[in-house]
């Protein structure tokens, strides 16, 4: 885990909200929606912040299913836990990767806007690997292109200066050496989607 990044988020928590324009939740929006939940589902928000992502998770996995809010920053899981409250979701306060999950816990991970941000990313490939049913999907997620979010965090400097999403070869890469199969990416003005499943055993 990195600290320096843990105390960054802590700090930015109180603002977080302020960033997050309305452009932005709906492209979001699209982006759940396009995932296509299925609904009783149980689904991991892998860096959740102040849980921008969690009334549409929510949504989608109905009142049979359930959301795990997951942020190693303390203050970003309060402001989340304010706003969304308990109903059908539950807080974690822990590291992506390195979670307190079991095996196989969680039919879907979304880690939106967090990935370019983990220190080892293969570790959390396998992690998220490691927590999926089989059967289950990995997304990564971003309510931007892929340049426009390693633009965005060049531009902050910083902490989050070098926190950059890997190309296409990369991503694919670490998410297949962790086992991922049916790796897809697709990266657009509007937003920038890999998922990935866990093979059902054979
Ligand atoms: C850029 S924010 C995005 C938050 C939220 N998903 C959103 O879209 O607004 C990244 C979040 O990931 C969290 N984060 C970064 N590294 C993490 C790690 N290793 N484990 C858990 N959370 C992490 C940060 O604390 C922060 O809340």
């Amino acid at each position: 885990m990195s600290e320096s990044h843990r105390i960054y988020f802590n700090e930015k928590a109180p603002t977080w909200d302020s960033l997050i324009d309305i452009e932005t939740v709906e492209r979001l929006a699209r982006i759940v929606e396009r995932l296509g939940i299925r609904p009783g589902s149980v689904v991991l928000d892998a860096g959740t912040g102040t849980g921008v992502l969690l009334p549409f998770l929510r949504q989608a996995v109905g009142k049979a299913g359930s959301v795990v809010a997951l942020d190693f920053a303390e203050e970003m899981l309060s402001r989340a836990m304010e706003k969304y409250g308990n109903e059908s979701i539950t807080y974690v306060l822990g590291d992506v990767t390195s979670t307190p999950f079991p095996d196989s816990a969680f039919d879907e991970i979304v880690c939106n806007s967090c990935f370019p941000h983990l220190q080892d990313k293969a570790a959390a490939a396998r992690e998220m690997m490691r927590i999926l049913k089989p059967g289950g999907r990995a997304t990564v997620c971003h309510p931007m292109s892929r340049d426009a979010v390693n633009s965005l965090h060049r531009s902050l400097g910083g902490v989050v200066g070098n926190d950059l999403l890997p190309d296409e070869g990369e991503a694919r890469y670490i998410f297949e050496q962790a086992g991922f199969a049916r790796v897809e990416i697709t990266d657009a003005v509007d937003g920038y989607i890999l998922t990935g499943y866990k093979p059902t055993a054979s």
